[in-house]
């Protein structure tokens, strides 16, 4: 392992490090001179990019796949993974991540009697610790409430970006006004005093991709970032190495590279199944939440998402609450290439498809009980249109 000038500790024991150290799989996957997968491809720009544009795209795509090392500051000083690509890898990079890639987050709610509460240090729990960690106890013993979370593909996300703020709440029914049992709450964060819709991540917790790649490159990899004042990542760490750990140019370029990734293109098939399968999809009420189209500022989109809070978890279900996010209540999740992203759901319990739709409950009870009557034939092209998505 080329960077490895000390080993790194893996805290915790039962899961794998398939993925996550460059040193594990074979070699760096993209440098500079890696071919650019043609505009609308997986892994390829969203976009023809103009000169600049793509020497940014092919540097943040650089950024992206690095592997930073231990005297690069990595780790702050317990991290999830040495590289972005680590985790965002199938089916190209800045895809999603194997269940061995989960993130794993913690709290306390009194057994489920609540109120929960944040413990100190926050939710995430590290998978990884440099030795020269001062190490605090992982998790703390009076945490009992634990959840997972999937790493979630990145492809074709900077068109949500271009969603008018309008054409998502035009969508949302936090009072379920028209009383059928589907709400869809908007998420907005406090930044600076000023209300921002939340877009990204499983809880729609942060407004923008740019926010994110602060988030993750110092939650996830540890690295620290140039204070821009939004609240996202890490100005300084504990790790000893000179703040901060990456440069603006660095951020900016990742942050590109995100935004002008493709979306997953259609399957295209033709075959009548996917057709019906598609009319299915409408008729029992997927598209509640999985709302096929959008309108952005770049015309017509397909997410199969309105990108809102919802529960479709059981009554029983306990895990992580955050402000204007309680326990259960997750974005609805896009579902354009969604074949290729297994395994599903916020923790990655469900295997397959079926799995999936099989564990809606809370407000897809109804479209789940729809999907349930549907016999083996329709459920057969319902299935064939999401594989074709
Ligand atoms: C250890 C695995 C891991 C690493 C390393 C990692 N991520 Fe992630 N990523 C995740 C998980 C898990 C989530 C879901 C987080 C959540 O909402 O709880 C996520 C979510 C995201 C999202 C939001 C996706 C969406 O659908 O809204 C973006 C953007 C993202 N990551 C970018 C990055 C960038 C940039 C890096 C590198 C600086 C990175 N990630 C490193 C696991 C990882
Ligand atoms: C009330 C809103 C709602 C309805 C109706 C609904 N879903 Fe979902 N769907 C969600 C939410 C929210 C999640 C994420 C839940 C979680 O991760 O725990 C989800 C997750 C999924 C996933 C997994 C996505 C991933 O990336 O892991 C699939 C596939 C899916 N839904 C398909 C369907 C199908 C097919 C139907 C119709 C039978 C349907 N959904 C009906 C809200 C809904």
């Amino acid at each position: 392992m080329k960077h490895s000038t000390f080993a790194i500790v893996a805290v915790t024991a039962a899961v794998g490090l398939v993925g996550v150290f460059a040193g594990s799989s074979p070699a760096e996957f993209v440098d500079a001179n890696t071919p650019v997968p043609p505009v609308g491809a997986e892994g390829g720009p969203l976009f023809p990019l103009s000169g600049g544009q793509l020497a940014s795209w092919i540097n943040g795509r650089r950024v992206f796949d690095r592997d930073f090392e231990s005297d690069d500051g990595v780790g702050f000083p317990d991290f999830n993974g040495d590289s972005c690509r680590g985790c965002h890898q199938d089916p190209a990079i800045g895809g999603a991540g194997g269940l061995d890639l989960n993130v794993s987050r913690f709290a306390f709610d009194n057994g489920g009697a609540g109120p929960f509460m944040n413990l100190p240090g926050g939710q995430l729990n590290h998978r990884f610790r440099r030795p020269d960690s001062p190490g605090r106890e992982d998790p703390p013993a009076t945490a009992d409430v634990f959840e997972q979370r999937q790493a979630p593909s990145i492809l074709g996300l900077g068109l949500i970006e271009l969603v008018p703020e309008s054409e998502i709440l035009a969508n949302a029914d936090p009072n379920d006004a028209n009383g059928d049992g589907v709400f869809g709450h908007a998420r907005f964060v406090n930044i600076n005093g000023v209300d921002e819709l939340g877009r990204f991540g499983w809880k729609a917790g942060v407004p923008s991709l740019l926010d994110f790649a602060n988030d993750a490159m110092s939650n996830e990899v540890g690295i620290t970032v140039p204070d821009v004042s939004r609240g996202f990542g890490f100005a300084t760490d504990a790790d000893g190495f000179p703040d901060p750990e990456i440069t603006l140019g660095e951020i900016q370029d990742l942050s590109f590279f995100m935004s002008n990734l493709a979306a997953p293109p259609r399957g295209g098939a033709t075959s009548p199944l996917v057709a019906n399968g598609e009319a299915l999809f409408s008729q029992i009420g997927c598209d509640l939440c999985h709302v096929p189209m959008l309108n952005s500022t770049v015309g017509p989109i397909f997410p199969y998402s309105n990108f809102l809070l919802h529960s479709v978890a059981p009554p029983s279900f306990r895990g992580m609450e955050e402000p204007s996010a309680p326990a259960g209540f997750y974005r609805t999740p896009p579902l354009w290439g969604i074949s290729k992203t297994g395994p599903y759901m916020h923790d990655g319990s469900a295997e397959t498809l079926m799995d999936a739709i099989f564990a809606h409950r809370g407000e897809a009870s109804v479209v789940n009980a729809m999907f349930t009557n549907l016999s083996a034939g329709e459920k057969t092209e319902l299935l064939a249109f999401l594989n074709d998505l």
